[in-house]
């Protein structure tokens, strides 16, 4: 672990100058085959060395991108998978087996919840699913055989956090009288792994999707996950085992992400926050979802377990306007585009449905919109916004 202040440690983490040849950024390798250099070389890997002997196992490019991403979360390592989903799927089945039970947020990303309904429940797995907010209530969820509790904070689409030190301590308490305490298992894509840092917080794992904030420029997919000791080496042979692999390329341009990151989600902050409070003082608007927000039910937990905010947040409209008044909203955007993911340099406007499981949050039917703040200058976003918000009304 480093004492490096994140922005120090984001122009210098992973960097070798050994891996790289002496470029500043380590290039992408593109490989499959690397060659040994005689027997004895070949008769070493087959025992286990690390050195790089296949691509499948990790290239520098990949391991370069790990380590930094490692010392940004505090963890003792990392590992790099093709898309944030894998990461969450990798975590997931590192650990859980028949018989085994997991707790799991009801807020957490759908297919994380559809990965371990459909696939994991077909292997034997019990899942139960908690309300996103349930903080150390959790400790009624937990059963002798639950082996993961799995969080993402906030939850997707409503913005709810986790009271990780609350649930931590519950985990704990319960794990008193059993061989193995659960692991707590958390997406922390919301804040790209720099305004959160779960691991000091008590969790073992740390999920990120690199697609969003990380890569930060809508090209490329890749995920991370980033391991306490006791997780890491369970980890990367589940990674190893599934041939889980991340592109070069990706994991480059993932790297390259990162250098910038803090610089750019203080922005995605800033024009965030501002597009919220603005939204939130809309007659068209009935309530914003943003933990930064001081009407927000969690900010204070915000204010203490987070030290900023991404742009991603939501808000509900006032009353259920017809699908013709939405597309007279969306479809005229100039500037928010309509599309999937979100942590890039371009903002985003979607409405979102909450899947069956959200019963609480999918009852209320008036709109839902996911906004990702861009880094296009706030004012701009703004009018877009409120001359999508009057066309709402204009029949
Ligand atoms: C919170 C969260 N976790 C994981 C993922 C999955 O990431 P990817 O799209 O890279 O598979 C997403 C994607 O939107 C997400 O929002």
């Amino acid at each position: 672990m480093t004492t490096r202040r994140s922005d120090t440690a984001l122009a210098h983490a992973g960097r070798d100058r050994q891996l790289s040849a002496g470029t500043v950024n380590i290039p992408p390798f593109r490989c499959s085959t690397v060659l040994f250099e005689d027997l004895a070389a070949f008769e070493d890997h087959s025992q286990g060395s690390e050195a790089f002997r296949y691509a499948r196992d990790g290239t520098p490019t990949a391991r370069a991108l790990e380590s930094a991403y490692a010392e940004l979360e505090g963890a003792a390592g990392a590992v790099a998978t093709c898309s944030g989903l894998s990461a969450v799927t990798v975590a997931l089945s590192s650990f859980l087996r028949p018989g085994d039970h997991l707790v799991l947020s009801e807020g957490a990303y759908e297919p994380t919840v559809a990965y371990a309904q459909g696939v994991l429940q077909e292997f034997g797995v019990s899942v139960t699913l908690v309300p996103p907010a349930i903080g150390g209530r959790i400790g009624e969820a937990l059963q002798p055989n639950t082996r993961i509790v799995y969080l993402e904070s906030p939850s997707s689409g409503t913005f709810e956090l986790q009271d990780l030190p609350a649930i931590a301590a519950a985990v704990r308490a319960a794990a008193v009288q059993r061989e193995r305490k659960p692991l707590i298992l958390i997406d922390n894509t919301w804040s790209g792994g720099l305004f959160h840092q779960p691991l000091s917080l008590g969790a073992d794992v740390v999920i990120q999707a690199a697609t969003k904030y990380i890569s930060g420029h809508s090209d490329a997919m890749l995920g991370l996950v980033a391991c306490n000791e006791a997780t890491l080496a369970s980890i990367r042979r589940n990674a190893k085992l599934q041939g889980i692999y991340a592109s070069p390329d990706d994991c480059w341009l993932g790297l390259r992400g990162l250098r910038t990151l803090a610089v750019r989600l203080r922005q995605h902050m800033a024009t965030g926050l501002a597009l919220a409070q603005w939204l939130a003082e809309q007659p068209a608007v009935a309530e914003v979802l943003h933990p930064g927000l001081p009407q927000h039910p969690q900010h204070a937990l915000w204010q203490r377990d987070f030290s900023g905010a991404s742009g991603l947040f939501a808000f509900r409209l006032q009353r259920q306007y017809d699908r013709e008044a939405l597309r007279r909203m969306l479809d005229g955007l100039q500037l928010f585009g309509m599309g999937y993911s979100f942590g890039a340099f371009e903002s985003l406007l979607i409405p979102v449905r909450l899947p069956p499981h959200r019963s609480t949050a999918a009852a209320d039917d008036r709109p839902l919109l996911r906004l990702h703040a861009g880094l296009e200058a706030m004012e701009d976003l703004q009018a877009d916004l409120a001359a999508g918000l009057a066309r709402l009304e204009t029949a």
